[in-house]
C-alpha cells in the first residue's frame, strides 16, 4: 500500500495566525523525504485551510504527486484542469462541517439487509451529476477517485460513472475500532473493496485512520493508497513531522 499524506492541517495552523508559518509546501517536502508516496490537499470551497496559491506552489515543488481533494465546484475543476494533478478525489462538502463527514451519494441507498443494491430509478442520487462533472477531468488524463461510504449501492453506482478509483470512507470503522461494532464496520469495508475491484475499480481508503486502526487495512486485499492527515499532524506536534510520517509509512508501506 502507498501512503498519501494530507497536509491540510499545516495550512489550518498557518491560517490561525494569518502569516506564512508553517508552510504546507515545506511540510510536503518533509513528508516526501520520510516516506510519503504522494501529497493530498483539499481545496475547500471556503478555502479554510489550503488556498489556491498553496495548490500552485505544491504542484510546482513536490517530487511525488498531488492528490487534490475537491467538491463538485466548477471553478475548482477549472483549477484542476489547469494544474493537472496526478489525481483528484471528489468529496461531498458542507460549509458547516468540521471535516468531510460522509461519502458522496452517487446512487440510491442500500439498507445493508439484503443483497439488493441496484439503485432505484426514483432514487438515483447524484449519479448523472457526478458522471458529467468528472468527464473533463478523465479526458484530461487525471485519475478520478470518488470518496464513498462502504455501501454496495454507492460502489455499483461509482463503477458506472467512468471514475477509475474509489476512496472508501473509513470514518465509521475508525470510530468503531476497539468496540463491538468494529468487526461489522471492517466487513463493510472489505466487501465494498471486493465488489469495487470486481467492477474494475481501484480502491483507496482514508479518513480518521491512525497508528492503531491503520494496521487492519492490510487485511483488505488490493488497497492501493491510504490518505491520512489528522493523526500524522497530531503526532507531529510531539515528535516532529518527519518522525510522524516515517512511523506511519512503516505501518502502511510494509
Ligand atoms: N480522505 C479524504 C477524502 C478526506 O476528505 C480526508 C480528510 O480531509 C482524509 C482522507 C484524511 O482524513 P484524516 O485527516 O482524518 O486522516
Amino acid at each position: 500500500m502507498l501512503l498519501g499524506v494530507n497536509i491540510d492541517h499545516v495550512a489550518t495552523l498557518r491560517n490561525a495566525r494569518g502569516g506564512v508559518e508553517p508552510d504546507p509546501v515545506a511540510a510536503a517536502a518533509l513528508a516526501e523525504a520520510n516516506g510519503a508516496n504522494s501529497i493530498t490537499a483539499h481545496l475547500r470551497e471556503d478555502r479554510r485551510h489550503i488556498r489556491d496559491d498553496d495548490i500552485y506552489a505544491l504542484v510546482k515543488n513536490i517530487k511525488t504527486s498531488l492528490n487534490l481533494e475537491m467538491a463538485m465546484d466548477e471553478k475548482i475543476r477549472d483549477i484542476a484542469l489547469k494544474i493537472k494533478p496526478r489525481a483528484i478525489c471528489l468529496v461531498p462538502e458542507r460549509r458547516q462541517e468540521v471535516t468531510t463527514e460522509g461519502g458522496l451519494e452517487i446512487g440510491g441507498r442500500w439498507d445493508g439487509k439484503t443483497d439488493e443494491c441496484e439503485a432505484q430509478d426514483s432514487d438515483r442520487g447524484q449519479f448523472e451529476k457526478v458522471r458529467d462533472f468528472i468527464r473533463p477531468l478523465i479526458d484530461a488524463g487525471i485519475e478520478v477517485s470518488l470518496f464513498i461510504d462502504p455501501d454496495l449501492t454507492q460502489v455499483r453506482a461509482a463503477a458506472n460513472t467512468g471514475a477509475q478509483f474509489i476512496e472508501l470512507h473509513t470514518g465509521s470503522y475508525a470510530e468503531a475500532f476497539g468496540t463491538a461494532a468494529e468487526e461489522s464496520e471492517f466487513t463493510k469495508l472489505k466487501m465494498a473493496a471486493q465488489l469495487a475491484q470486481s467492477q474494475g475499480l481501484k480502491v483507496n481508503a482514508g479518513h480518521a485512520l491512525n497508528y492503531e486502526n491503520v494496521c487492519r487495512m492490510h487485511d483488505i486485499p488490493g488497497l492501493v493508497e491510504l490518505n491520512i492527515g489528522h493523526s500524522i499532524i497530531s503526532r507531529a506536534v510531539f515528535t516532529g513531522l518527519g518522525a510522524a510520517v516515517k512511523e506511519m509509512a512503516e505501518l502502511v508501506c510494509l
